[in-house]
């Protein structure tokens, strides 16, 4: 993985700026390495990939399998980090059109319990009475409204489909290893479960089972998802140099940039399966930093998709924003332009190109563009879309995030502002 950063001519950092930037990214490592910081309770992440063992993965692996066997659907119920980052893994390694090949031997993984729309739930139930499917229910505190009401609802359908012990059978639970309504249930009925780690919060749990689980049914492989944090880990966790260390860099570039008033960061990728990874990094981001009135907001586009929309904001509107693109180098399937009988729609000009170079020459010019319109750019790339970069990328980012948000001054693991919305809905409601 490689990062590059290219400041847009206005922006370029004077050095001190940047020496005072340093100093400040080396402390919040000390701070995150040596657990010393805000919220250094929810830190197991920063050893997960080491400390997951070869049983464990197993274990999922084995649960995984027979899920595959018995069902033609995975519903994955939950919402934030209960769902995002296995979805952010499923949507970037699968086939694009899955769910129309008949051929696939893996179970579709659908998600519910992330919306309280009536007809979503309809919809997907509609297609749960024809198929046959196992849920897995996702809660770290067990009792989230739109998991927790979405669970009701399919576990009484999963129970009139199948009757009470073949529910029990495709009903797998991941939450705390004993608080909650959901860990309650689980024991009462039985069901399968797997562990939240206390120490791990939802936005950093994509490689606990809450990730793991999903991705395996979907028939990826998380050895590999786990080798390449694993990796990422090692490359970044003793290595204080910030002319090296990639996480740093990223962390000094962010807030050097909101430092000088810009308010918007854009995720951008040039693949429409990774827009989930965009939604998954947005919440990373979005609920570690966005609190005591501070925080840059976390957006994205596809492009170049975007290009023909949001494109022409983020070449000329109002200057909030720089990018953080996603380069992959190499494409999973190969489409070279074809040669017609006839030139007539005059593009035999490409015809030395494939479709992914186009799209490279897409994105090196959208960069010049907006370098020019003044948009700061920074690029990670990537050889190729597999689950070992997927992996370093992952535990990349979670890793630059604790820094960037101690660097901020903020406490990267919490996320009070979620409660909000819930007591006044709550009262609404008229829960007591
Ligand atoms: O990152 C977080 O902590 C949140 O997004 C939670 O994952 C989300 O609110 C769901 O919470 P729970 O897993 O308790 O249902």
């Amino acid at each position: 993985m490689k990062l590059e950063i290219k400041y847009a001519s206005k922006e370029e950092p004077k050095q001190e700026k940047i020496d005072i930037l340093n100093q400040k990214a080396l402390l919040s490592f000390d701070l995150l390495t040596q657990k010393t910081g805000l919220g250094n309770d929810f830190l197991g992440w920063i050893d997960l990939p080491n400390e997951i063992t070869d049983i464990e993965l197993e274990d999922i692996i084995t649960v995984a399998n027979k899920i595959r066997k018995n069902s033609k659907i995975l519903v994955v119920a939950g919402i934030g980090g209960s769902y995002l980052g296995a979805r952010a893994v499923i949507e970037a390694l699968k086939n694009n059109f899955d769910y129309l090949l008949n051929t696939s031997n893996s179970p579709i993984v659908l998600y519910a319990g992330n919306t309280l729309s009536e007809d979503y739930l309809s919809d997907l139930i509609n297609i749960l009475d024809k198929k046959d499917y196992s849920l897995c229910v996702i809660s770290k505190s067990g009792t989230t409204t739109e998991t927790a009401v979405t669970f009701r609802i399919l576990r009484d359908h999963l129970e009139k489909k199948y009757g009470h012990n073949e529910a029990v059978n495709r009903t797998i639970a991941i939450t705390d290893k004993e608080r909650g309504v959901l860990k309650q249930i689980s024991d009462k009925e039985g069901y399968k479960t797997f562990v939240i780690p206390d120490d791990v919060g939802g936005r950093y749990s994509v490689l606990t089972p809450v990730g793991l689980l999903p991705i395996a049914v979907a028939g990826f492989d998380i050895k590999q998802l786990v080798n390449g944090a694993k990796q990422m880990r090692k490359e970044l966790i003793s290595n204080k140099d910030t002319n090296t260390n990639i996480a740093l860099q990223y962390a000094i570039c962010r807030n050097y940039l909101y430092s000088v008033g810009k308010s918007i960061e854009l995720m951008v990728d040039y693949q429409p399966n990774m827009i989930y990874f965009s939604e998954w990094w947005k919440q990373l981001y979005g609920e570690s930093e966005g609190k005591d009135g501070k925080g840059l907001f976390p957006a994205s586009v596809s492009n170049t998709t975007d290009l023909h929309s949001m494109g022409q904001y983020i070449q000329q509107g109002k200057r909030l924003m720089f990018e953080t693109v996603i380069h992959i180098e190499n494409a999973g399937r190969k489409i070279q332009i074809p040669q017609l009988k006839e030139d007539d729609d005059h593009l035999d000009y490409l015809l030395k190109y494939s479709l992914m170079d186009i799209n490279h020459k897409a994105e090196e010019g959208t960069r010049m563009a907006h370098l020019e319109g003044g948009v700061s750019q920074i690029k990670l790339s990537i050889d190729k879309l597999d689950a070992n970069n997927l992996g370093q990328m992952i535990y990349f980012f979670e890793f630059a995030c604790g820094i960037s948000g101690y660097m901020l001054g903020v406490n990267p693991f919490n996320q009070p502002g979620v409660e909000n919305y819930k007591s006044k809905m709550f009262t609404l409601l008229g829960r007591k």
